[in-house]
């Protein structure tokens, strides 16, 4: 009976603990910018916008685009533009792309 208690309760804590691990985390910045303002990432925003018509999992992310550890992948505007990183989506055909009318809907001052 003892045994089935801590059973039950070591299978309540693995459960509690996957939920923190798979809710998703509040908005971060990312600060590897150079000159440019600083980089709001919204994890909330995201997880409601629709790709292809599908709404946005994790899995549109992770792993094949990003780590899951803020400031873990080294991305550079030659990448998004190339279409890694943001540009997978922020191409002006998912989502805005990158030119000189859209630096600050990601860098903010
Ligand atoms: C639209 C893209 C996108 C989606 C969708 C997404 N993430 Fe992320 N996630 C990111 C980016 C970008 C980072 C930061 C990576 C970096 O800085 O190298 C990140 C980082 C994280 C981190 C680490 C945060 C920290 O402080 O280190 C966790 C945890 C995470 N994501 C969990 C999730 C979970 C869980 C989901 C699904 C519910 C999810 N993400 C969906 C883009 C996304
Ligand atoms: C899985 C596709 C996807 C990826 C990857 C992605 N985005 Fe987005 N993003 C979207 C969509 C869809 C929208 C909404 C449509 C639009 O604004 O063009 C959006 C909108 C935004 C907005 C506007 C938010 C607002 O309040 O209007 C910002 C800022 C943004 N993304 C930043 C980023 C950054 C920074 C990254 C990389 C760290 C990133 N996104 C990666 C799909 C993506
Ligand atoms: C879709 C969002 C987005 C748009 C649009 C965008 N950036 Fe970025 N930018 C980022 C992200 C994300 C990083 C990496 C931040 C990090 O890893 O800490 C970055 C990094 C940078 C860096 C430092 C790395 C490097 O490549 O030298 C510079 C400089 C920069 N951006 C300039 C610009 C300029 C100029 C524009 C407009 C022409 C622009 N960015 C548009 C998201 C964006």
């Amino acid at each position: 009976m003892k045994k089935l208690l801590i059973l039950t309760m070591a299978a309540v804590m693995a459960l509690a603990v996957a939920g923190v691990v798979f809710a998703a985390p509040p908005d971060f910045q990312l600060t590897n910018v150079g000159s440019e303002g600083p980089v709001t990432y919204s994890h909330s925003f995201h997880l409601k916008q629709k790709v292809d018509g599908k709404q946005v999992t994790c899995k549109n992310c992770h792993m094949k685009l990003f780590h899951m550890k803020k400031g873990a992948d080294k991305i550079t505007m030659s990448d998004i533009k190339a279409g890694k990183f943001c540009g997978a989506c922020h191409n002006g055909k998912i989502a805005f792309g990158v030119s000189a009318k859209t630096c600050n809907k990601c860098h903010k001052k």
